[in-house]
């Protein structure tokens, strides 16, 4: 049932990236703008550095096909806040989404009731979220995936969450970082719950999200994972260090 749109492609730096590291910036946004100008740019990018390369990269981005984002941010517009970064901060860097609740953070104690705050501030910034959610390999195990799934996506998605400004990653816990994946099959399964489940809450706006799949993305299975049904763009950790990893998995979309 779901009408085919263009992909979205994220890469999430992580903590990983030097001034140096401009140069792997430079090639993706060049190579980016090459594709968009021969007519085959495949999707839509997006690269997520740390916070001390953001202002720099947007920079960057100026005049090439490739957006900016953060990999969280505050609920707070401003204050009192050692060391956070707030949503309008990351807007007026020059970043255009937000990634939130990455299971590395849910990991380090962030709640459902959190990442929900954050997604609504980065709504009153202007900012796009990219709202992750993922099992753990002990609940795959125990056959809850679909549950913890829902229940997540259900806890850390405002009611003002709409298509235009919000995205949802399903990121398996034990896929990230490690070189396993789900198969094609546990993917659709799990997108078409979400996708279900969005419908039902949201209406058309949930009909509409866009739903990335995220966990050891590389070149050799972006093909499958991103043609697997009602998966609309990936997530992509280690391989978007790598420009032109990064840019074959674009291709591949
Ligand atoms: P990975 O990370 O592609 O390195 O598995 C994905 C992510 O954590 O977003």
């Amino acid at each position: 049932m779901s009408t085919p749109r263009r992909k979205t492609v994220v890469g999430n730096w992580k903590m990983n990236g030097l001034a140096a590291s401009s140069a792997a910036f430079d090639h993706i946004a060049s190579g980016a703008a090459e594709r968009e100008s021969a007519g085959v740019l495949a999707a839509r990018m997006v690269v997520c550095p740390p916070a001390t390369l953001l202002f720099g990269f947007a920079e960057r981005a100026v005049d090439t096909p490739v957006e900016v984002g953060a990999q969280n941010c505050h609920a707070a517009p401003s204050g009192a806040h050692t060391g956070e970064i707030a949503a309008e901060m990351i807007k007026d860097a020059g970043g255009a989404l937000v990634i939130l609740g990455h299971s590395e953070r849910r990991a380090a104690g962030e709640t459902d009731a959190e990442i929900r705050e954050k997604a609504e501030a980065a709504r009153r910034a202007g900012l796009q979220a990219i709202i992750c959610v993922g099992e753990t390999l002990e609940e795959r195990e125990a056959g809850m995936a679909v549950e913890i799934v829902a229940g997540q996506l259900a806890a850390s998605l405002p009611d003002s969450a709409d298509a235009a400004w919000a995205l949802v990653a399903y990121e398996p816990v034990w896929a990230i970082g490690t070189g396993l994946t789900p198969s094609a099959g546990d993917v659709a399964e799990i997108h078409a719950a979400m996708r279900a489940a969005l419908g039902a809450r949201f209406g058309a706006p949930g009909d509409a999200m866009a739903l990335l799949y995220g966990g050891s993305v590389s070149p050799a299975n972006a093909a499958e994972l991103l043609h697997v049904e009602g998966v609309d763009g990936a997530l992509v950790g280690g391989a978007s260090l790598v420009a032109e990893k990064f840019l074959q998995i674009v291709d591949a979309a």
